[in-house]
């Protein structure tokens, strides 16, 4: 662990809770989600804390299998609207089968992909209407939102470029990439515009920089929420 993530660790007492805590992290193509994740999760468990680690589409058995049939691409000469019925099934056995018990235990989940991966890639760059999300949304997870949502924000075309070197070394996106952009971007429109919408459960990190100081962030911003948590738990008591 770095200094200052000790000295953060210093700063508050907090261990565990009551009512667990769940934070989800929401971003294009090689935003670094989950390199990000792994590193809120060590940090977490050096500060006691249970930690679930996990993802949509997927998670749990039922959502594995779901999420094998939307990725391979089996849903999707049904259509858009078929495929976002999909992910609310995934996601409802997630929640159901893991989020919920792991929160109830009073442990951290950290969750790569939640809801706001479907309100964009479906509702938006999938031009769902808002009614049809909205009741989705209602099915797969009845209220259950993340106390915290990490934003890793940044422009398209490095996330595409990282991405890109990830499978080949290439340190060009390929034509179908390039393709993308446009689509790729207003996808950060969206992801930002719901930040804008929900500042209390959403924040943007600039994930164009290296992977201390973002992980650093991170876990600032994790602790202020456990701390307002801790507050909240000593006021009602
Ligand atoms: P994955 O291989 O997990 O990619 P990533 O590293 O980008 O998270 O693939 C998940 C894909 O599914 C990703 O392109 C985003 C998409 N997706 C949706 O379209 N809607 C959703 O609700 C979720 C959870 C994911």
């Amino acid at each position: 662990m770095s200094m200052a993530l000790a000295s953060l660790q210093e700063s508050e007492g907090r261990v565990a809770g009551p009512a667990g805590l769940f934070v989800s992290f929401e971003g294009g193509e090689g935003s670094g989600k989950s390199t990000q994740i792994r590193l809120l999760a060590d940090y977490l468990r050096s500060r006691g804390l249970e930690v679930v680690v996990t993802r949509e589409p997927g998670g749990s058995p039922g959502a594995e299998a779901v999420r094998h049939v939307i990725l391979s691409g089996a849903a999707e000469d049904f259509g858009v609207r078929m495929e976002a019925i999909l992910f609310a099934a995934a996601r409802n056995d997630h929640v159901e089968e893991v989020i919920r018990p792991a929160l109830a235990r009073g442990a951290a989940v950290l969750c790569d992909r939640f809801i706001d991966s479907s309100r964009v890639y479906q509702g938006v760059t999938g031009n769902l209407e808002p009614a049809f999300m909205a009741a989705l949304e209602q099915a797969a997870i009845d209220g259950l939102m993340p106390d915290l949502t990490i934003l890793l924000d940044l422009p398209a075309e490095i996330g595409l470029a990282r991405a890109g070197r990830r499978r080949d070394e290439s340190a060009e996106p390929d034509r179908f990439e390039r393709e993308q952009v446009a689509t790729h971007e207003k996808r950060r429109e969206a992801y930002l515009e719901i930040a804008e919408n929900e500042p209390q459960r959403c924040r943007v990190v600039d994930a164009d920089r290296p992977e201390q100081p973002i992980a650093l962030e991170i876990a600032a911003l994790t602790n202020d929420v456990l701390a307002d948590m801790a507050r909240v738990v000593e006021t009602s008591s």
